[in-house]
């Protein structure tokens, strides 16, 4: 905990004493100064681009005084080189074009997120920089620490929106007109933050990355079963988010016989039953995790349920087929029940498979075993483009988007020693 102490107040609700860290809030804006601040007090050369992904750089070559920044002579610090993708002694860089190692997460977090989830791998990888630099090392390439904007999606509804956006494969005009529980759109916040809308999308800094590896708490309990600190990742989950809109007509609920009422809620209500059983059938994931009634007055039948389902399954094919299925329920709950159903996509992540040559290192290299998990990372996202690991440390509760998460003090500097040994192996 002495790692995340100096965040550990940054929007969390004394209520729950969960963490409320939302794109763009004044938790996350406070949270984007400590990490540049983390950045400079290490001397190391910062930058955020338009998605707001922040990054920082140790570049190879001499040591600063006082700093772990060895800027280029131009004093940018990361324009101009580590771009040659070669070396000997590296990880595969096909279908990479740079060669920095990058390390890091995110730092937003669910409505009343746990202290864990995107901190513990922000860091780390701080904490694990100041340990090799301590020890005198010398990187043979550059290694960048990141800050992944808007990972959970929690406002705008679209997960790893930064790293998305960064690697091209979210439109930037779509992103800019997402719209939080206000109305507000993605485009009028990051203009109240000063933002350039101009350079939201496909991010340069990402072309100077040959390997990504997130350190993550687990969230399940495999590293409590094996006994082990540390884990590496083998695969994600296909997962997503839909919207499903239910709309009736508003009217009385003294008055109005049940016959001639158009209800979206009991629509709504046994599309959740059959989405739950539907998920044990599969051996799947079926959740409703939020939900919004109009006009909610405990006295008026709602005129609209909005409902947004988070789908994930073992592989493709079982999330479509339990998927279709649901949505098949819910037409026809919603035919029985006379309203309208409309289904939309908020975002959709296929399955990832680790790079298989790094995550044997890296298991082989840390001794720790191997597992999959049903969670989306941004390591899912730049795995399409670099090769990319994964690793995970122990979480007794297995609890996890709850404030019951938790790491030991043990076992996330058992954490830090895997970065550690990473960055050794890989740079
Ligand atoms: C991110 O944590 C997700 O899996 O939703
Ligand atoms: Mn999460
Ligand atoms: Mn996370």
């Amino acid at each position: 905990m002495s790692l995340l102490a100096p965040i550990e107040r940054i929007g969390r609700d004394p209520r729950t004493g969960g963490y409320r860290r939302f794109a763009w809030n004044d938790a996350d804006m406070e949270l984007r100064e400590w990490f540049a601040g983390e950045a400079a007090a290490r001397g190391m050369a910062y930058e955020e681009d338009g998605n707001g992904n922040q990054v920082a750089w140790w570049e190879p070559g001499y040591r600063e005084p006082g700093g772990l920044d060895t800027p280029s002579p131009s004093g940018s610090g990361y324009s101009t080189s580590g771009a040659s993708g070669t070396s000997g002694s590296g990880y595969s860089t096909s279908g990479a074009s740079g060669d920095a190692l990058l390390l890091g997460s995110h730092l937003d977090s669910v409505p009343d997120g746990g202290a864990y989830d995107g901190p513990l791998g922000v860091v780390s990888a701080f904490a694990a920089l100041d340990r090799l630099r301590a020890d005198g090392f010398s990187p043979s390439r550059p290694i960048a620490v990141a800050c992944f904007a808007d990972e959970e999606g929690a406002r705008f509804g679209v997960a790893c929106a930064g790293s998305r956006l960064a690697a091209g494969t979210l439109d930037p005009d779509h992103a800019l007109a997402l719209k939080d529980r206000d109305g507000l759109t993605l485009a009028e916040v990051l203009r109240s933050q000063g933002r350039d809308l101009r350079t939201v999308g496909r991010s340069a800094w990402l072309d100077r990355v040959g390997a990504f590896v997130e350190l993550h708490v687990e969230q399940g309990r495999a590293l409590v079963h094996s006994g082990d600190a540390v884990g590496v990742a083998t695969a994600i989950w296909p997962h997503g988010r839909w919207r499903l809109d239910f709309e009736g007509r508003a009217d009385h609920a003294g008055t109005t016989p049940m016959a001639d009422r158009r209800d979206p809620m009991p629509a709504y209500a046994a599309t959740v039953v059959a989405a739950t059983r539907r998920a044990y059938e599969e051996g799947a994931r079926a959740t409703f995790g939020r939900v919004a009634v109009e006009p909610g007055g405990a006295n008026a039948i709602p005129s609209k349920v909005t409902a947004w389902l988070d789908a994930r399954a073992g592989d493709d094919a079982v999330l479509a087929r339990m998927l279709d299925g649901i949505l098949v329920d819910a037409r026809e709950a919603a035919s029985a029940s006379r309203v309208r159903v409309e289904v939309a996509v908020e975002s959709s992540s296929p399955a990832v498979a680790f790079d298989r040559d790094l995550r044997e290192r890296l298991a082989h290299a840390l001794e720790a075993p191997l597992l999959p998990t049903g969670a989306g990372h941004d390591a899912g996202v730049l795995s399409a483009f670099v090769p990319t690991a994964m690793l995970f440390v122990r979480n007794p509760t297995g609890v996890s988007h709850s404030p019951e998460e938790h790491a030991d003090d043990a076992d996330c500097a058992a954490g830090v020693e895997a970065l550690v040994r990473t960055v050794r192996e890989l740079a």
